[in-house]
């Protein structure tokens, strides 16, 4: 190092880069020189076998063969590393250029071990936590036969009543941007090339979550600049984190599909952006753009390989139409190369071509599926992510000892500890909350578990919810499950009430315009609150819920999320006090659906809420504010916060600033605390959100301890788009606020100038 300086490091870095690259375009050269037009758009081509990948009405047909003919470039929906052997051994020994394939699948929240769902990881606050679940999956995938997964999603989401909030992480930008970073760190490492790392497709490009309604597959429609502030920097952030794919969402983005959009695929995402990788189209997007009114398969097929997309999800109109729209000059040979080229260089990337069975490893599945650290590592950060929504007269921690009542339809359900997108899991594998608390209290109390009730006693509900039938729900009458939770819960000291959605009440096509707990659900709780006994809630959900009526009348109420494969144990570390909760909601919870959108990082009005003056921004029969904020969450200790110390309050330039609060923890228990960074722009060229998260902090603290905590601020947090969409910041008065959460904070103010 002495020897070269940094300097001499980084060009030496960049040669060797220049260096790769070069080989690799020699090579992919060299190999399309052979391909015939045919081949070429096969490589295009995205296919599944089918089974629990499909999430659409059309299928694949005919697999096995197309590979043989060179008709298909990947293969998504498969996994284990025999199966995937054999589907490359036929890429590999029958097709004509033995291009081996590459193989991808829906690796959302870990792959056998099943962690938390990826909205309530977001709720630890944690990169590293977060950049090690990613890395375990990669660990576990890579060693199944996988090289590709369809993650992260990182749409904001400011809609509870989609389904699909459950997948990302959140309503905010910045949180957003962090875990995106943290998710493609993780599964990709620095080295594709590596065996334990899966190539990241980050989805879905772009503006997924802002689906009108919260119904999913819905119309979008935003202004650029909201889009840019407030949507994109998530996907950006994991674009220049390196990820290697990305995926085309369904919706349409300035009028027109994101996966015929040129101007989204293109423009922005590789000129603006930079992005080198490989775009894939989502689960048959290309053919769905006819219903979009795009015209016929080869018309927006097309449309498709000329936005920059490259590979085609199961809809087959590139291998369908692409040939004739060349002879036709409706695209051309060198945007077919360019597509072609982007997937032969992921899959060069990953080292296929050194050795097409790299990712297929006997004894590395046998050490690494389902290994005791990973299902350790899910234990904590099930834990991490659950958020302690209130705990009045510290019902909670429980004591072991006495008699508890569990009921609900979560208390002792092992198929529905996943919640959504957990393909490669296995439902018997879980661990319950019964079991969880059995092994917590050991022989000091008594567990009496009664059901309750099932999920919803609604039948036109699970219609919908399970079309092709197999609903979770038993045949005896809600009034016998009903008497039978009630007698157990007046022979207890505490009932332990774990209620909520089923696995599939969220995630795709699992939008709900009602998001409280199901009214059968709602009443039980009600009568078991009724018998006069302290009853905990504990929610298993994978959006926010509207728990009104739950946080006027019950002590405590714990958000489990879905927690995975080890929630069961998770919960009960949290009921019983082996771990102090500290997990901050990442979404706001509405206190009524009628408020939705809602959410912290708000515009202001010019009409801000008084109750005594009519004409001011409110509802008649709702309050404006949430019933949890955005970063809410408590524990079983409690902290004060010091007033905002500011290094200056007069600043010009560069900086930084420093703006330092000391926390104290003020109870009796060791714990920890995400203490957030909130700024405001008051006066701007443009109207600036009431407050925007820009830095935060966990720590931990004993009991007594105080700590000071600091955080640097640079005029890079102070920019934000102006009309003209440039990126910069401009000179004037900044709001500074700390706190535990988004609503109650520490204020202070700087005047800052250019
Ligand atoms: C449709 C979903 O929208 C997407 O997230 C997923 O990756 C694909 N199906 C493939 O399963």
């Amino acid at each position: 190092m002495k020897r070269y300086g940094w300097l001499g490091l980084l060009l030496l870095a960049a040669l060797q880069a220049g260096a790769q690259d070069a080989r690799m375009n020699a090579f992919v050269s060299s190999l399309m020189n052979k391909m015939t037009v045919d081949e070429k758009i096969g490589q295009l081509n995205l296919v599944t076998p089918g089974g629990p990948a499909v999430t659409g009405a059309v299928v694949s047909t005919n697999v096995e063969e197309k590979i043989r003919k060179g008709e298909a470039g990947g293969i998504f929906g498969l996994w284990g590393e025999d199966k995937v052997r054999k589907v490359q051994e036929i890429a590999v020994n029958e097709s004509r250029l033995k291009i081996p394939l590459i193989f991808g699948l829906d690796v959302i929240h870990g792959h056998r071990t099943i962690f938390p769902i990826p909205l309530a990881v977001s709720c630890t606050w944690d990169m590293a936590m977060i950049e090690r679940s990613a890395r375990m999956a990669a660990l576990e995938a890579t060693a199944d036969g996988l090289n590709w997964t369809f993650s992260p999603m990182v749409d904001i989401a400011r809609d509870p009543r989609w389904g699909r909030i459950a997948e990302g992480g959140g309503e905010d930008p910045y949180l957003g941007a962090q875990i995106a970073r943290a998710m493609v760190r993780g599964y990709q490492g620095d080295n594709l090339a590596d065996p334990t790392t899966l190539m990241a497709c980050v989805k879905h490009f772009a503006l997924y979550g802002a689906g009108e309604a919260g119904r999913d597959y819905n119309t979008v429609d935003m202004s650029r600049l909201q889009m840019y502030q407030d949507y994109l920097p998530p996907y950006k952030a994991a674009v220049e984190a390196g990820a290697g794919s990305v995926m085309t969402s369904f919706n349409i983005v300035d009028g027109l599909p994101a996966t015929g959009n040129r101007w989204l695929m293109t423009d922005l995402l590789r000129t603006q952006w930079g992005f080198r990788g490989m775009v894939v189209t989502d689960y048959t997007a290309v053919k769905e753009m006819t219903m979009h009114g795009l015209g016929d398969l080869q018309a927006v097929s097309a449309l498709a390989l000329k936005a920059g997309v490259d590979m085609d999800m199961v809809s087959e109109g590139f291998l369908a139409t692409l040939k004739q729209s060349l002879a036709q000059g409706k695209v051309t040979q060198k945007e077919i190369d360019l597509a072609c080229r982007r997937i032969l260089e992921a899959k060069y990337k990953l080292g296929l071509f050194d050795d097409p069975y790299r990712y297929c490893n006997a004894e590395r599945a046998r050490r690494e599926l389902l290994s005791a650290d990973k299902r350790q590592f899910a234990r904590e950060l099930a834990a991490r992510s659950a958020v302690l929504l209130k705990n009045d007269n510290q019902t909670l921690p429980l004591k072991p000892g006495g008699t508890v009542a569990l009921i609900g339809p979560m208390a002792d359900n092992r198929a529905e500890m996943f919640g959504t997108w957990t393909i490669g899991g296995d439902p018997n594998h879980p661990v319950t909350v019964r079991e969880g608390i059995a092994k917590a209290i050991g022989d000091q109390g008594k567990i009496l578990y009664a059901k309750g009730a099932n999920f919803t006693d609604d039948p036109e509900f699970l219609r919908r919810a399970f079309p092709w039938g197999g609903a979770p729900e038993e045949s005896r009458s809600p009034g016998e499950l009903l008497e039978e939770a009630l007698t157990a819960a007046r022979r207890s000291d505490v009932v332990v009430a774990v209620l909520g959605e089923s696995s599939n009440m969220s995630g795709e096509a699992a939008s709900r315009t009602r998001i409280g707990l199901p009214e059968n659900q709602l009443k039980l709780l009600q009568a078991l609150h009724a018998t006069g006994k302290p009853v905990v809630l504990v929610i298993f959900s994978g959006r926010p819920l509207t728990l009104t009526w739950e946080q006027e009348h019950l002590p405590a109420i714990l958000m489990g999320w879905f927690g995975g494969i080890e929630a069961g144990n998770a919960i009960a570390d949290v009921l019983y006090g082996a771990y102090n909760p500290a997990g901050k909601l990442s979404t706001t919870f509405p206190r009524s659906v009628g408020q939705i959108p809602l959410y912290y990082n708000h515009k202001p009005t010019g009409r801000p809420l008084n109750p005594n003056d009519k004409f001011t921004t409110k509802y008649l029969d709702e309050s404006n504010e949430p019933l949890y904020p955005f970063g809410y969450g408590l524990s079983y200790t409690s902290f004060a916060y010091s007033d905002i110390r500011l290094s200056s309050t007069q600043l010009k330039g560069a900086g930084p600033l420093t703006a330092s609060v000391t926390v104290t923890n003020t109870g009796k228990l060791a714990g920890e605390e995400v203490v957030q960074l909130y700024l405001s722009d008051p006066a701007a060229s443009v109207s600036r959100a009431v407050k925007e998260l820009k830095g935060f902090q966990k720590i931990m603290l004993a009991p007594g301890e105080s700590r000071e905590v600091q955080f640097s601020i640079t005029p890079e947090q102070l920019k934000f788009y102006n009309s003209a969409l440039q990126y910069d910041w401009e000179s004037g008065e900044f709001g500074i606020q700390i706190g535990g959460n988004s609503r109650d904070v520490k204020q202070a103010k700087v005047v800052w100038t250019k």
